[in-house]
């Protein structure tokens, strides 16, 4: 085996140099790599790699050049690394002659895959450490046994001062870019969510109207003639206006729910009123408004589609009851504060289990419809009834 030659100390020239490489340099990998060139001929390596721990300081995330591992390519959990007593705080550094048979690296579930496949035998590693707070950890790796002495780990102690803040603010910049970039997803799917709301409404409120102004309009036409054609001794005749009365019911109905225009000419409160009064009305509940309806039909801090949208998860959460619970009692309470909008829908029925349901087109609807509107839907059912409670943001008035 060669001897490699350190030097104890890390002279400045080196130091300015280790930073003059990463100067410039906004990638951390580019920049793992150029502090790999620049510490070459002081800690002799095959692999290096800087790890950061995430904002929750579960995982770490690992920038490596040298070789290729598992390490560099997902985040590792902070618990099972091999240098989890340094990122504890339990241990500044770490020196292994040979990991690949160290005790030390062999504990249950330990990440040491890259260890054993690549023969990382001598390991060095030194916490890096900003205002007294542990980020991450750089660690160098040779094939070789006993490469690394006491001379090395001053050498990487200088490496670690010099190179964590650089590499700390470059992954604090990395996340910031990330998260902007996830906001920025989130807000065109959510313009394209809107989009498609308003598409189906605008749908929906044609079809509404067609059925109105030209199905209804026939067939209480056709009624009409039926009525004069006086055979109403005729069973089939009989027959077929009844048919034809039950039919222009349904489509009445559809009408109506196509046309929120109870909503949209005097309000939520009142709208949901009626379609709770209305839903209960052949049921064996009793349907309650638990807020004065009127409180709720002048919300100026809902769009039209926010309202449109709370209203239909009012429906769907009135027609769950009325159709599953089995209650005595239907409930809705929309109670409207300075800055949120609490709505409750409650009922005293048979209750279920809520995560079983999540599958289901109805639920999953009013989830995805709360999600559009950027409100909190939180549903809570026992043996003694179901909840709904949804609560949203209220624009502010001067907005
Ligand atoms: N208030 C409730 N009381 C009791 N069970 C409920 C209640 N709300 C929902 N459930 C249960 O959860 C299931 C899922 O509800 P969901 O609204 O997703 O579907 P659905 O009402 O069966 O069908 P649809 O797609 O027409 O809404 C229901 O089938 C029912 O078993
Ligand atoms: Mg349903």
């Amino acid at each position: 085996m060669t001897t490699l030659a350190t030097k104890t100390q890390l002279s400045p020239e080196w130091i300015v140099r280790i930073a003059q490489s990463l100067a410039g340099l906004v990638d951390l990998r580019a920049a793992v790599t150029a502090m790999s060139d620049e510490l070459s001929p002081l800690i002799p390596h095959d692999h290096i790699d800087v790890a950061l721990l995430t904002e929750d300081r579960a995982s770490l995330v690992v920038y490596e050049t040298g070789l290729e591992t598992t390490w560099g390519t997902r985040l590792s959990p902070v618990d099972l690394s091999p240098i989890r007593d340094i990122l504890s705080g339990r241990s500044e550094h770490m020196i292994f002659f040979d990991a690949v048979h160290d005790d030390r690296v062999q504990f249950r579930g330990a990440d040491t895959g890259p260890i054993q496949k690549f023969g990382l035998r001598s390991r060095l590693h030194h916490k890096i450490e900003i205002s007294g707070t542990i980020v991450g950890a750089v660690s160098v790796s040779s094939l070789q046994p006993n490469v690394y002495s006491s001379d090395h780990l001053v050498a990487i102690n200088t490496v670690a001062n010099v190179i964590g803040p650089y590499f700390h603010a470059l992954r604090t910049s990395e996340v910031a870019q990330q998260r902007a970039v996830e906001l920025e997803r989130q807000k065109v799917l959510r313009i394209e969510a809107e989009h498609l709301v308003d598409v189906q409404e605008r749908e929906r409120e044609r079809i509404g109207m067609d059925l109105h102004d030209h199905v209804l309009a026939d067939m209480s036409r056709l009624l009409r003639n039926l009525d004069e054609v006086s055979l109403s001794r005729d069973q089939q005749v009989k027959d077929a206006r009844k048919g034809l009365s039950i039919a222009i019911q349904d489509i009445r109905g559809i009408v109506e729910d196509a046309r929120p225009t109870l909503l949209e000419m005097f309000g939520l409160g009142t709208a949901a009123e009626a379609y709770l009064m209305k839903a209960t009305k052949d049921s064996s509940a009793l349907g309650v408004m638990a807020s004065p309806p009127e409180a709720a039909d002048n919300l100026h801090g809902l769009v039209h589609r926010e309202r449109l949208l709370v209203f239909r998860i009012i429906q769907e959460a009135v027609n769950n009851a009325v159709r599953h619970a089995d209650a005595n009692e239907i409930s809705i309470a929309i109670e409207p504060s300075d800055e949120t909008l609490a709505v409750h829908v409650k009922d005293n029925g048979v209750g279920f289990a809520v995560a079983h349901g999540t599958r289901q087109s109805g639920l999953t609807n009013m989830k995805a419809r709360a999600a559009i509107i950027g409100a909190a839907l939180d549903i809570t059912s026992q043996g003694s009834g179901t909840e709904l409670l949804l609560t949203l943001p209220l624009r502010s008035m001067d907005a």
